[in-house]
């Protein structure tokens, strides 16, 4: 990284050896490896999603970890999504997890379940791992299973969103001793800096990442995402049973963004919800692939978050992350 970028230190840099408190989100389809390496390059934190390296960008993990490798030096984190309830999808992520501590990977972003185990198996190889909380009631959850710090992901997250407002998900968690990221709605340095400002250790931005040169999505995604106004994310529970942003499309229209009755029945009972989210998250995951796969642009199933407001380019990574290098704020 340019030495004329000033470093903003605090206990989150120093814990991950990153320059600047930024972190290039974890996101499923977009997170080629191309995107995650100049996130690092840059001196921000790019996060490898291993269903999004392996099943979309069709790498085997440990030679797509390889090759982010061969892009940057510098330090680089794993989104570990560990909802355990399908044993096959658990051992997998528990070899991911595995292959990338042997890779040198030392920071982790745990999503869902309970992260003790991969606290325990971190911590023993000297790494970190910070977890996605929406609410207190899972920040408790993680912080009594050893978690360094939380991800705060709050309402105008891109992907799942939070239910509250930046500021309030801030207050719920201040009072742990731990560093706090804010997730949702930041795209601008002057944003980043208020985040800091209000007591947050950095950020997380994905939507902001999308369009950039790095990111492999099609053309058509990345020029919807600047030039949709915040009014134009909608929140659907068809991904997942749970909400996520979404950019307004023709395609959103046909598909809905409410469950039909049926899927409100299947949502209702306890083994019927597991069998729905699973039916949704299936198709999902193969919809979503094909949509950013798909170079023309038209399958418009496309996430975005309500940070689209100050997104108005599509640039390189570095570009995007010198003036957040630069925005300092008093430590
Ligand atoms: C397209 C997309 C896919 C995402 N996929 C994931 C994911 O797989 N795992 C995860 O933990 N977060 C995921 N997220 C959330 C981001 O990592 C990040 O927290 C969020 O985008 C921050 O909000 P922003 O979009 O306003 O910057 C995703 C976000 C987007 C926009």
């Amino acid at each position: 990284m340019s030495s004329s970028i000033p470093s903003i230190e605090n206990t989150f840099t120093r814990q991950t050896g990153i320059t600047v408190p930024v972190i290039c989100g974890p996101m499923y389809p977009c997170s080629n490896p191309e995107l995650v390496a100049a996130a690092s390059e840059a001196g921000a934190l790019g996060i490898v999603q291993p269903i999004s390296l392996t099943y979309v960008h069709g790498y085997d993990f440990r030679n797509g970890l390889h090759y982010i490798r061969s892009l940057t030096a510098n330090p680089i984190g794993m989104n570990a999504l560990i909802e355990q309830s399908n044993k096959r999808y658990h051992e997998r992520m528990v070899e991911w997890i595995d292959i990338a501590l042997e890779e040198g990977v030392r920071f982790f972003i745990t999503s869902l379940g309970k992260p003790d185990w991969v606290v325990k198996c971190v911590h023993q190889a000297g790494g970190i791992v910070y977890h996605d909380v929406t609410e207190r009631k899972w920040a408790q959850k993680a912080v009594d299973a050893g978690v360094d710090g939380l991800i705060a992901v709050n309402n105008r997250a891109g992907g799942h969103a939070g239910g509250q407002s930046l500021l309030h998900l801030y207050d719920e968690l201040q009072t742990y001793d731990l560093p706090i990221i804010c997730a949702g709605g930041i795209s601008l340095p002057v944003e980043f800096t208020q985040a800091l400002d209000q007591g947050y250790a950095g950020v997380q931005m994905g939507t902001r990442f999308i369009a950039t040169t790095e990111c492999n999505a099609p053309e058509p995604y990345k020029q919807a995402i600047v030039n949709a106004k915040e009014s134009d994310i909608v929140l659907s529970d068809r991904v997942s049973g749970t909400p996520v942003s979404l950019i307004h499309t023709p395609y959103i229209d046909r598909m809905g963004l409410k469950s039909n009755w049926l899927e409100k029945w299947m949502l209702s009972g306890k083994k019927r919800k597991y069998l729905m989210r699973t039916l949704y998250m299936l198709q999902s995951l193969w919809k979503l692939k094909k949509a950013v796969l798909d170079k023309s642009g038209s399958q418009e199933y496309w996430q975005a978050g309500k940070s689209v407001a100050g997104i108005d380019s599509i640039e390189p990574v570095s570009d995007i992350i010198e003036p957040f290098a630069n925005a300092r704020t008093p430590q």
